[in-house]
This record gives C-alpha cells, sequence and structure tokens, in this order.
C-alpha cells in the first residue's frame, strides 16, 4: 500500500494566512470498498476562495475548521478499482482535497474525456472557466461595442472574463496589481487596457482608459476597485459579484464602498451577486463552447503551475499576494 501525504489545516489564520498555518503528514493510503475507486491527485486546483473559506465568510463553505485536509477540487488518475463504471487508469475530477491519494465513491466522479489536457479541468473547463463564462454572460448579458471592465484581471477568473468579453464584441479594460501583468494582458490576450491599481494615479489612469465610461463591471476583488469602478460605470450598468478578494487575507474586512447604494440608485445599476454551481447543469453546454473558443486560437488559457504536494501552502499563500498569472495549480505527481 502506497503511502499518502496530507496537507492539513493545523490553524486559523489570525491577520494574513501563512504556510506554518498548515502541516505536512504522512500515513498508508486508504483501500477503497465496493462502489469506490482509489485517486492518484496528479494536480491541485489553487483558489482564491478557499481563503474566505478559512476566514469563514463563505457561508456556503461551512465553519472553517482545523485538523482536516485543505479542501480543493484536484484532476486525478484511478490507480485501484471497486466499481466497473469506473476502470483503472481513468482520468478524473474530484474534491480530494490536499493529498497524494483518496478513496471515492464512483458516482461522484466526473470522468474526462481524452481530447482536452486534463489539466484545463482545473481552469477553464472547471469551477473557475464556468464562473468566468456564467458570472459574465449571465449575469451581465455583455453587448458588442460595450466597455467590459474586469478586476484580478491577470488571475484565473479574470484574465478569461477579459477574453470572453473580448470573443462578445466588447471593449475590455483590466485591473491588475502589476505592470508586467498589465503588459501581457494587453499584448498577448489583447485588452483593450490595462491599469495597475497600486499605482498613485490609479482613479485616473482609469479614467483615461474609460472615456466613454464602464457598462460591465466584473467585480473580482470588491475594495478600492469596486468603489473606482462605481464612479466609472454607465446609466443602467451591470455590476457582476464575483468575489472580494481584496477582503479575505484579513480578520478585519472593511465595509463596501461609499457608492452602494446612491450610485446604484442615480445610476440605475444593476449589482448581482452568484455562486457558479448553481449553473452545473449547464456545465457541459458551456464547456463545449469554451473548447471551440481554445482550440480556435480565440481564447488563450494561462496555467501557472508550480511543482510540489509539499509547496501549496507557500503557492496559496503566495497567490493572495497576486504571485500567480492565469490559473494557478499545484503538480503531484507526472
Ligand atoms: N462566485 C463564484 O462562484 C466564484 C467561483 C470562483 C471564484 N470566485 C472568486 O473569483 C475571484 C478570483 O478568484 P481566482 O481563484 O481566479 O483567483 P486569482 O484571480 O487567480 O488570484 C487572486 C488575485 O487577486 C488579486 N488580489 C489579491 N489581493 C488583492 C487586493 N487587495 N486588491 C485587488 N486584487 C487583489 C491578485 O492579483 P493582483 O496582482 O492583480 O493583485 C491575485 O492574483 C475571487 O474573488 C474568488 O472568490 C467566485
Amino acid at each position: 500500500m502506497p503511502t499518502n501525504r496530507q496537507v492539513l489545516i493545523r490553524s486559523l489564520p489570525e491577520g494574513s494566512l501563512a504556510a506554518e498555518n498548515y502541516e505536512l503528514v504522512t500515513l498508508e493510503a486508504p483501500n477503497p470498498a465496493a462502489g469506490e475507486v482509489l485517486c492518484r491527485t496528479l494536480a491541485i486546483s489553487i483558489d482564491a476562495g478557499s481563503r474566505a473559506g478559512l476566514q469563514g465568510s463563505a457561508s456556503y463553505a461551512g465553519a472553517p475548521t482545523t485538523g482536516i485536509v485543505m479542501n480543493g477540487t484536484v484532476v486525478a488518475r484511478v490507480e485501484e478499482s471497486e466499481d466497473d463504471a469506473v476502470p483503472l487508469g481513468s482520468i478524473v475530477t474530484c474534491g480530494a482535497g490536499w493529498q497524494d491519494y483518496s478513496v471515492q465513491p464512483a458516482a461522484d466522479l466526473t470522468v474526462l474525456s481524452d481530447e482536452v489536457d486534463p489539466i484545463h479541468y482545473l481552469g477553464l473547463l472547471g469551477g473557475t472557466g464556468m464562473t468566468a463564462y456564467f458570472g459574465l454572460l449571465d449575469i451581465t448579458d455583455p453587448q458588442p461595442g460595450e466597455t467590459v471592465m474586469v478586476s484580478a484581471a491577470a488571475g484565473a477568473v479574470g484574465h478569461l472574463v477579459g477574453q470572453i468579453a473580448r470573443i462578445k464584441g466588447c471593449r475590455v479594460v483590466g485591473v491588475a496589481g502589476d505592470d508586467e501583468k498589465c503588459r501581457r494582458l494587453v499584448d498577448e490576450l489583447k485588452f483593450d487596457a490595462a491599469v495597475n491599481y497600486k499605482n498613485a494615479g490609479f482613479r485616473n489612469e482609469l479614467k483615461e482608459v474609460t472615456p466613454n465610461g464602464v457598462d460591465v463591471y466584473f467585480d473580482n476583488t470588491g475594495g478600492m476597485v469596486l468603489g473606482s469602478a462605481l464612479f466609472r460605470m454607465n446609466l443602467n450598468g451591470r455590476i457582476s459579484c464575483c468575489g472580494v478578494v481584496s477582503q479575505y487575507d484579513t480578520s478585519t474586512p472593511e465595509p463596501g464602498p461609499k457608492g452602494v447604494p446612491g450610485l446604484l440608485v442615480n445610476k440605475r445599476l444593476k449589482m448581482e451577486g452568484f455562486l457558479v454551481f448553481d449553473y452545473a447543469d449547464r456545465y457541459p453546454a458551456a464547456r463545449e463552447e469554451m473548447i471551440g473558443w481554445m482550440n480556435d486560437g480565440s481564447l488563450v488559457p494561462w496555467i501557472d503551475e508550480v511543482v510540489g504536494l509539499e509547496n501549496a501552502p507557500t503557492a496559496f499563500v503566495d497567490l493572495l499576494a497576486g504571485g500567480n498569472v492565469g490559473k494557478r495549480v499545484v503538480r503531484v505527481s507526472a
């Protein structure tokens, strides 16, 4: 029986998350019973939203708990099977968390086709890509010629949102926390403009790159960037509230910006939150469209890979500080 390394939540963060909030333990891998399979983790999705789970602000995730394996979606290979529906060698996705091996009920697994590199099921074709797709298209209904602004624009969700908006004929403005990220969004992903929210002149720069205002704002961050976006919104604009990453890595999150609700009223804005799993029955059709865009080159998925399960805690801490470009994954085995 192989050994199984697990990354456990040792303690809940007070202030910012640190690698010391986790510990690595080694046990024997578990045995599958009838109807179950043994999965070997190939790669783990590192998600900003998991920090909200540790903060206790993601009500759908329940109360934060210590002493358990850190949660996360993985791509895995089936190494033992007690269910004929999922044969040995199948590549699957499941919520195994940060560990080498896990036993999963066969009925809970999504078996992946071999037509696409499975790593994309953690990005473009996974919860990340579905968030970008439904959070933009269903919540804001962007029209050709409209200006779409997106925050955390060089991150996993954000870089896909901007590209989908561009595919829909919109003018796309990204906001990110690093000049090199902004350059790459424009040069490599064909955003119309990108501005660095850490620059002292950010509000003026945002104004300059949105001369006709903003029709749609896809909000990954909340905080100061949301506050700035509200002042650039056009009449009847739409704001998709995807997440609040600027307020996750702290024990003292700030209240919302002062333009709410006054600017919503005066500008007749719609501001709507969503959770991606409410769209699960529509994932297959969305994936088909995303694969088409990837294959014809109109959508470029960025994968940001860190190697080694033992490096997952630092990969997560670094993501919250803006160290990733595109979808961060941790490669656990080949
Ligand atoms: N509603 C849903 O169903 C759903 C599903 C999935 C994800 N989400 C949300 O989507 C958002 C993006 O998640 P992700 O997994 O794709 O993460 P990500 O964008 O790949 O990584 C997080 C990024 O946030 C930026 N950031 C960190 N602190 C910030 C601050 N104070 N102000 C502005 N930006 C900051 C960093 O980039 P910079 O260099 O630009 O600072 C960092 O790269 C999160 O809010 C997450 O909760 C929502």
